[in-house]
């Protein structure tokens, strides 16, 4: 089954075409075409992604990373004429400039040999997910494809599961029921799903996702969006010289549940900068390794708790925080150490990021155990595992 993806639930444009084989249990996934365009350097003078900005820049960007897709997939193929499907096709779309971007690619596209198109449908910045659903949605009518709605957190956890070899993948179909804590910019969650696709959320943050608190946290360090790859670089040099006395909060450690709490940690941050009157490079390096101590220290603390309360087969991490080395590490070493049975799976570096990949592995795994597109796809900024 060939599926193109598209997804623009955040600053990354990303659209994939991938070729699923196999069942649930024995999935193996070829990268046929994969174009990704990041808008973090445009984003970075607002110190975040701002939403608007991140809209048009899709809407700019989704009709020739498509072509470059299908191109590499050997799917790409020229066609004049219209016929009524592409006519009426167009009919979601309001924005003149992308209508007629869209309106020029399918009037000259061949309808290209693939059997679905995956959308990621939310969470996210609803301006930037409403760009990539009417862009699958009028690819879908204008070519007779169906289209599938996929969850961004259902393909973070889908990314952990995937195996590389070369530039393709296959599925470590993880034993069940699977845990897994995502660790994005906007998400900071526990999630079991005790039989594939039906998800159970036993904790969240209750305030600041992880990615945020290295976000802002980068920010009270006058470095660039998106802050989390530059605080640890600063971490990694303090650990280095080996010695570090600042020591901050590990924010609801010792309360009961599997809840999270980062805004005070960032608070922490703010106030013993204010403390010191000159802050040097040193310095700096020193509050980013004691703030990265805190947040991989916390989520040990809560992994454990989760990971005890239930019983669970496999553990996974996903998000753009799981790149993160400490917190990878803490992590696979609480699990190895002190949880022999469950075991652990960590998404490879190359898609830890927003992606498409993860979208159209989600979609393949969906479809091949049945699961229909179910129309129409609204955007939902909140959608929420269920
Ligand atoms: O999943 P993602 O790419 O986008 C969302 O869905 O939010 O996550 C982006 C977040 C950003 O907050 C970024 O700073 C953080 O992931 N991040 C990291 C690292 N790489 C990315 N945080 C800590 N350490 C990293 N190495
Ligand atoms: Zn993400």
């Amino acid at each position: 089954m060939k599926i193109l993806a598209i997804e623009t639930s955040c600053d990354e444009t990303a659209v994939v075409v991938l070729e699923g084989e196999g069942d649930i249990k024995k999935a193996s996934f070829k990268i046929l075409g994969n174009a990704l365009l990041s808008q973090a350097d445009l984003h970075a003078p607002f110190g975040g992604v701002y939403p608007n900005l991140a809209k048009r820049e899709h809407q700019t960007n989704l009709v020739p990373l498509t072509a470059q897709a299908l191109t590499d997939a050997g799917l790409y193929e020229t066609e004049e004429g219209i016929t009524p499907s592409q006519e009426e096709a167009l009919s979601d779309v309001r924005d003149v400039a992308f209508k007629t971007s869209i309106r020029d690619f399918i009037y000259a596209t061949k309808a290209p040999e693939v059997d679905m198109i995956a959308v990621t449908h939310g969470p996210g910045l609803e301006p930037a997910l409403w760009t990539g659903i009417n862009f699958a949605v009028a690819l879908g009518k204008a070519w007779n494809i169906p289209v599938m709605g996929i969850d961004h957190m259902e393909g973070h956890i889908v990314s952990a599961l995937l195996e590389p070899d070369g530039k393709n993948f296959t599925l470590r179909a993880p034993k069940l029921p699977l845990l897994a804590l995502l660790i994005s910019g906007g998400h900071t969650e526990f999630v079991a799903m005790d039989e594939w696709f039906v998800y159970e959320r036993i904790g969240e943050t209750k305030d600041d996702a992880v990615g945020e608190a290295f976000d802002k946290v980068a920010r009270l360090l006058n470095l660039a969006y998106p802050g989390g790859p530059q605080v640890a670089a600063l971490a990694a040099r303090s650990r280095i010289r080996g010695k570090n006395e600042i020591i901050f909060p590990r924010p609801m450690a010792t309360d009961a549940t599997c809840d999270f709490s980062f805004s005070g940690l960032k608070t922490a941050v703010m106030y013993k900068l204010q403390k010191m009157d000159k802050i040097g490079e040193e310095d700096k390096e020193h509050i980013a390794h004691a703030f990265e101590d805190a947040v991989r220290d916390v989520l040990i603390i809560k992994t454990r708790r989760a990971l005890a309360s239930r019983d669970i087969g496999s553990f996974v991490i996903g998000g753009g925080v799981s790149a993160n080395d400490i917190i990878r590490r803490g992590l696979v070493d609480l699990v190895q150490n002190e949880f022999t049975d469950i075991e652990v799976h960590l998404p490879d570096k190359s898609l830890t990021g927003d992606n498409a990949i993860m979208i159209a592995a989600a979609a393949y795994l969906r479809a091949s155990s049945g699961k229909k597109p179910h129309a129409p796809i609204f955007a939902s900024g909140s959608l929420r595992l269920s």
